[in-house]
C-alpha cells in the first residue's frame, strides 16, 4: 500500500481526496517543496522546510506545522511506503473556501498533502551531461518563493521537450535567470558564475549547497547577472537542482558548450556535492 499525508493522517493513495474548492486547486494559492531521500533518510531537510516556512510567509500565510512536526511526519512516511531512495512531495494551501479572489478568514484550515515516488538518481544525465534551449523568463518578479504557480515553468520545460531536450534556460533579455525547475550556474576561467538569489530566481538549496562546498574547496564562486554571451562562451555549465543534482550542461540551442562532453570543474563539484550527501544520508552506491 502507498501511503500519503492529509492533513496530518496518513491513508491510501487511492483513498486521497481533495476539495474541489481548494484554493491550492483553484488559484494555484500554496507553496510547495521537494525534498531528496537517500537510502531512506532525507537530505537536507531543514533547509527546504525552512524555506517552506518562508515561501508561506511571502505569501501572507503562516504555516500552521512546525519544521519539526512536518520532519515527523514526512520521516513517517518515509517508513510507512519503505522509501529507499526518491523524493518526497509537499505542498500547503490555504484550505477550502467558496472561489473569491481574496483570502479566506484566517481561521480556514490549511490544506497540508505529500506524498512519496521513488526515483534513482540521474546516474546518465550526470555523467553523459544534457542538452537545453533558450527561453526568455516571462514569469512573475516573484520567483523566489517556491509557489504552487507554476504556468511559466511548465511552458518553459515543455518548449524543451518539443525540441527533444532536457531543460529550458530562461534569460530576462540579456541576463540569464535559472531553469525551468532548476539553477543554472557557468564555468569560466575556474570560476563558478551563477544568478543572485532576488526575486528572479528560486534560491535553490542545491544552488546553496553547491556554493558552500565550492568555498569550502578553493573554488572560486561569484553570485551575479551573467549574460547570454557570458553563457554562449562559457567553458562549462550545469544545472543544479533536488532531482537533477549538478547535470552538466553539453549543448544550448544546438550549439556545444565547451567540447561538448562534461567538463572537469563540474566533475569534481558532482564529487563534492556527492560527499555532501554521503556525509548526511550515508553511503552511495553509484
Ligand atoms: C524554478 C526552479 N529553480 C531552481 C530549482 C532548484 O531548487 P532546489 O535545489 O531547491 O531543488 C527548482 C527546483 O524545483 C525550481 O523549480
Amino acid at each position: 500500500m502507498e501511503y500519503v499525508i492529509i492533513n496530518g493522517d496518513f491513508i491510501n493513495r487511492s483513498d486521497a481526496k481533495i476539495d474541489m474548492e481548494d484554493r491550492g486547486y483553484q488559484f494555484g494559492d500554496g507553496v510547495y517543496e521537494v525534498i531528496r531521500v537517500y537510502n531512506g533518510k532525507m537530505f537536507t531537510a531543514k533547509e527546504h522546510l525552512e524555506r517552506l516556512m518562508v515561501s508561506g510567509k511571502k505569501i501572507g500565510m503562516e504555516i500552521s506545522y512546525s519544521v519539526q512536526e512536518i520532519k515527523d511526519m514526512l520521516t513517517e512516511l518515509i517508513s510507512k511506503n519503505q522509501l529507499t531512495h526518491g523524493t518526497i512531495y509537499m505542498q500547503v494551501s490555504r484550505g477550502i473556501a467558496p472561489r473569491n479572489h481574496a483570502y479566506p478568514a484566517t481561521d480556514v484550515a490549511q490544506t497540508f498533502v505529500a506524498n512519496t515516488k521513488s526515483v534513482d538518481r540521474p546516474a546518465r544525465n550526470m555523467e553523459k551531461g544534457v542538452n537545453t534551449i533558450l527561453v526568455e523568463d516571462i514569469r512573475w518578479l516573484l520567483c523566489d518563493i517556491k509557489s504552487l504557480n507554476l504556468l511559466g515553468n511548465i511552458m518553459a520545460k515543455q518548449k524543451a521537450v518539443d525540441a527533444g531536450c532536457f531543460e529550458a534556460i530562461q534569460h530576462r533579455g540579456d541576463i540569464v535567470t535559472e531553469g525551468s525547475s532548476s539553477n543554472v550556474s557557468i564555468i569560466k576561467d575556474g570560476k563558478v558564475i551563477t544568478h543572485p538569489a532576488d526575486n528572479l530566481i528560486l534560491n535553490g538549496i542545491t544552488r546553496q549547497k553547491v556554493l558552500e562546498v565550492c568555498r569550502n574547496n578553493n573554488i572560486p564562486v561569484e553570485e551575479r547577472e551573467f549574460s547570454l554571451e557570458e553563457l554562449k562562451s562559457a567553458d562549462e555549465i550545469f544545472i543544479s537542482g533536488t532531482t537533477v543534482e549538478v547535470t552538466p550542461i553539453i549543448e544550448i540551442a544546438g550549439e556545444k558548450v565547451g567540447d561538448g562532453t562534461p567538463g572537469a570543474v563540474s566533475r569534481q563539484i558532482q564529487e563534492l556535492f556527492k560527499k555532501a550527501i554521503e556525509e548526511e544520508c550515508g553511503c552511495l552506491n553509484n
